[in-house]
């Protein structure tokens, strides 16, 4: 597919850290008693101030900087006035266009103490995020990464939101191919060396429909279920992957 795919990478790299940066700066000021557009500041500061600027912004009529998704909200929740209080979960989506080139990433962040339940249901969300990446080398089914997530989901419960997934990335926001997070093994496209992709699986502590509010971009949980997110940037090799959108600490 792609024989010299050593520009994108680099590219996506130094936006993904950027963008990785920017989710680092968002956990020191997540607390109670914050507001959802203070977090969208600091992104949009974060991402100007290191020479990118906010992918989000203004795509297809989105109006702020990045994504705060809480509770039972599954994901493009829009950031305002609304005010975190303890036991909140959040997910901050940051992507950084830096260069022409796009990295795309998330994280849900518990804002003080969270219950047992929700703690859960983030680490299971992250650990099944990590999994999917893990298996990635050149040749493994596209399939093979949404049967791995599902099936680490499943066992503990929880559910696999299927309305939005993961997608190709690169100069472009989104493009092909399709990543979904459920599925069975050996089933989808083949995967190359080459391809940059993320992996974004929005997992529900009940069922897995959702519905999207009248601002057209709030999805949430159709059951008012809390949901969790986490999301890499990642770019395939001949014998395994590079996760572009880890912090540099
Ligand atoms: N960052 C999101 C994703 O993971 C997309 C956000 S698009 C927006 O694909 F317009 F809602 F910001
Ligand atoms: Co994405
Ligand atoms: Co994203």
């Amino acid at each position: 597919m792609i024989e010299n795919y050593k520009e994108a990478f680099e590219k996506t790299r130094s936006a993904g850290v950027i963008a990785a940066g920017a989710l680092d700066e968002v956990f020191k000021i997540a607390k109670p008693g914050i507001r959802t557009d203070q977090i969208d500041n600091l992104c949009y500061e974060y991402l100007n101030d290191h020479g990118a600027y906010s992918a989000p912004l203004f795509y297809r009529g989105f109006p702020k900087s990045c994504c705060t998704s809480a509770n039972h909200v599954v994901c493009h929740g829009i950031p305002s006035d609304k005010i975190l209080k303890d036991g909140d979960i959040i997910n901050v989506d940051v992507t950084a266009l830096k260069d022409g080139w796009h990295g795309d990433t998330s994280r849900t962040f518990e804002i003080g103490e969270v219950s047992i339940k929700g703690k859960k249901l983030v680490q299971t969300t992250y650990e099944a995020m990590m999994k999917g990446i893990k298996i990635i080398k050149e040749d493994i089914f596209l399939g093979d990464i949404g049967a791995t997530i599902q099936s680490h989901v499943e066992a503990e419960g929880f559910s696999v939101v299927q309305d939005f997934c993961g997608h190709g990335i690169g100069k472009q926001f989104h493009k092909e191919p399709n990543v979904l997070h459920y599925g069975k093994k050996g089933t989808g496209e083949k995967i190359k060396a080459g391809m940059i992709f993320t992996i974004e699986p929005m997992i529900n502590l009940g069922k897995y429909e959702t519905k999207t509010l009248n601002d057209g971009w709030t999805a949430v949980t159709k059951d008012k279920s809390l949901s969790a997110q986490f999301e890499h940037t990642i770019g395939v090799t001949k014998d395994g992957y590079e996760i572009f959108t880890l912090s540099k600490n």
